[in-house]
């Protein structure tokens, strides 16, 4: 799989058509757009602590990475690309190659549309391309629609190996299709 199989259109429920694109070294502003427009519990949600939207670290280490081992797509309307990231999803593959480590964000405004089920959905695809044998996620107890959308794509929720304040979510890919 090359990163230009990441790029596809994702239909949402209302019948809008995204367009989903790989994450590149230069959308670090656009990743602290789609932050300055979600709400502070979303990204709570997403970083599994409290961060303020800004240039600096997480953003370097969110665009700039090695794209064998780290797969990440934005999501975003074609007709409006200046409307910025919607939603992105990301699989970062561990040194073994066996298993990765996914991560969601949809920007609070366009949650509800689907794209969080179309983003997992690829983000899923991505995993079985690279022969993952399973796929792994921290999620707050808490994040119910999460949870809710781990269960409806096939995955289980387990508690977590050490870290009590978050649930491991697993999704074993030799036992799903
Ligand atoms: C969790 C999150 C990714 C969900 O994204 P979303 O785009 O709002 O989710 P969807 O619109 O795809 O799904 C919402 C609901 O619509 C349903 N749905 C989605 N697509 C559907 C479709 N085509 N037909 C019918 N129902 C559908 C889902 O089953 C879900 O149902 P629920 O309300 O019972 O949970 C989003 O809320 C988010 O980014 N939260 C903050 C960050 C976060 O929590 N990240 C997770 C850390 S790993």
């Amino acid at each position: 799989m090359s990163l230009s199989d990441i790029e596809r259109d994702i239909v949402l429920r209302d019948g809008r058509t995204l367009r989903l694109r790989p994450i590149r070294p230069g959308d670090a502003e656009a990743l602290v757009e789609m932050g300055r427009r979600s709400t502070p519990e979303d990204l709570r949600l997403r970083f599994l602590s409290t961060v303020r939207p800004r240039l600096g670290s997480i953003t370097t280490m969110l665009t700039q990475f090695d794209p064998v081992r780290h797969l990440a797509a934005a999501a975003y309307a074609p007709e409006r690309p200046e409307d910025g990231f919607m939603g992105v999803v990301r699989l970062v593959i561990s040194p073994t190659g066996d298993y990765g480590e996914y991560a969601i964000m949809v920007r609070s405004d366009c949650k509800g549309l689907g794209l969080g089920r179309a983003l997992m959905g690829e983000m899923l695809g991505w995993a079985r391309d690279r022969g993952l044998a399973r796929v792994e996620g921290q999620v707050l107890p808490e994040n119910a629609p999460m949870l809710r959308m781990v269960r409806a794509c096939g995955g289980a929720i387990l508690p977590s190996d050490g870290d009590y304040h978050t649930v491991r979510v697993e999704f074993d890919l030799r036992s799903t299709t």
